[in-house]
């Protein structure tokens, strides 16, 4: 359970080590969370481990790649060349690993931070709620536009739908840039697209 005093130690550690925009960011994730949640329901132990989970899904995101790679042989994170290959993405795995190896979060919060960038085969509601807050936080240069207002209120009726529309958008964008779809990200779609059909 991530209480109290825990919360305030990784709002300490977020203040430590991020940049006042990150934090900034961070502390927007949080708030967008903690609405979402309220909205869709999850209880107090989901909410923590929700609100544990977005102080600290950027919490390396302003690490080296060096640095990242010196943590990964620290914690002995494996990575595919996939992942090696897009520093983008490094960080909710390194960011996963301070939550379990720092702070000892369950795996409920970790895996959220894991899939927070590139989406996931299995997310539960704390996972899919990160993933789309950290779009949806209002201090984003791109909050405002239409496609971001159309995916919040997508979030606040349906998260299944949300994950999946962002995702297919993601897809396509990289496609069009010519550059690789991550395959986490194709597998996230890959399970919400079946999730959602299986509904209808
Ligand atoms: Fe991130
Ligand atoms: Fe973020």
């Amino acid at each position: 359970m991530c209480d109290k005093e825990l919360l305030g130690r990784l709002r300490l550690a977020a203040e430590a080590r991020l940049s006042a925009p990150r934090l900034a960011h961070t502390l927007g994730v949080e708030a967008e969370a903690l609405r979402l949640a309220a909205h869709h329901g999850l209880s107090e132990e989901e909410t923590a481990h929700l609100r544990a989970a977005a102080l600290l899904h950027d919490i390396t995101k302003e690490l080296s790649p060096e640095d990242h790679l010196k943590l990964c042989e620290k914690w002995d994170i494996l990575l595919d060349c996939e992942t090696v290959s897009c520093p983008a993405v490094l960080h909710q795995f390194t960011g996963a690993a301070v939550a379990a190896r720092e702070f000892a979060l369950p795996e409920a919060v970790c895996a959220a931070i894991r899939t927070h960038t590139t989406g996931g085969w299995e997310m539960d509601a704390i996972a899919r709620i990160l993933y789309l807050a950290d779009l949806l936080e209002p201090g984003r240069p791109f909050a405002g536009n239409a496609e971001i207002c159309e995916l919040r209120a997508m979030a606040e009726e349906d998260l299944c739908r949300a994950c999946l529309v962002q995702m297919r958008r993601d897809i396509r964008r990289l496609r069009e840039l010519g550059r690789r779809v991550h395959p986490l990200t194709e597998a996230a779609c890959a399970a919400m697209e079946r999730e959602y059909m299986r509904r209808r």
